[in-house]
């Protein structure tokens, strides 16, 4: 199973970086798995601390995808980290095991601390059609478009029938994103 979340990092030189991630427990352990090259893997390795924060405002995952937004901050209790202010829960995490790969490292995390700010207030679709369009969008280089048309024409039900503010601006910043590959593709195509 996996849990997606938002997982923040510290460079060397101490800044902050906050990316989503995919999670998984392993043993015991949360398994990390970052494409390679990625600025969280090399924040992960040269620090050894990671907090996983669970959130429900899906701005964060289009925003952190799309360079919208700045996301509030705030130190993290028992490692070197910082937590997401809009966080309903967050672990902090310390590295103690990798397993290397060309691709796509594995990264084993004991979990330290555990915190919960807010309760978890039940599902929502629009909230699920984001991350969905926002894992496409992580990945639009590789996808064929139509297939992206595809999923977000089916997407947009969810959308449409159960968006709140926050979810219609997520959905924006991600149509947008996609909206600029197309024309970058077409002007590729023409040129
Ligand atoms: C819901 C979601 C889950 C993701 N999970 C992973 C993951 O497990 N591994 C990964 O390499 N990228 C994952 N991504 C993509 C990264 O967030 C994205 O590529 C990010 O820019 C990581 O690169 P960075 O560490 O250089 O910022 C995910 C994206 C989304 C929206």
């Amino acid at each position: 199973m996996i849990y997606e979340s938002i997982l923040t990092s510290l460079s060397h030189e101490g800044k902050p970086h906050i990316a989503p991630f995919g999670v998984r427990e392993r043993d015991g352990l949360v398994l990390i798995a970052p494409f390679k090259p990625s600025l969280t893997l090399e924040n992960l390795l040269a620090t050894g601390h990671a907090v996983l924060n669970f959130t429900d405002d899906v701005r964060v995952f289009a925003g952190s995808l799309t360079g919208h937004g700045t996301w509030p901050l705030r130190k993290a209790s028992k490692v070197n980290g910082y937590v997401l202010e809009s966080a309903l829960a967050h672990q902090e995490l310390e590295l103690v095991d990798v397993r290397d790969n060309p691709q796509r490292p594995e990264l084993y995390f004991q979990v330290r601390h555990i915190e919960t700010h807010a309760p978890f207030r039940g599902f929502n679709r629009a909230q699920a059609a984001v991350i969905e369009l926002a894992v496409l969008v992580s990945r639009l280089h590789m996808l064929p478009i139509e297939k992206i048309d595809d999923e977000i024409r089916y997407l947009q039900i969810a959308i449409e029938k159960t968006a709140g503010e926050r979810e219609q601006q997520a959905w924006q910043w991600l149509i947008d994103k996609v909206e600029n590959h197309k024309a970058e593709i077409n002007g590729e195509n023409q040129a």
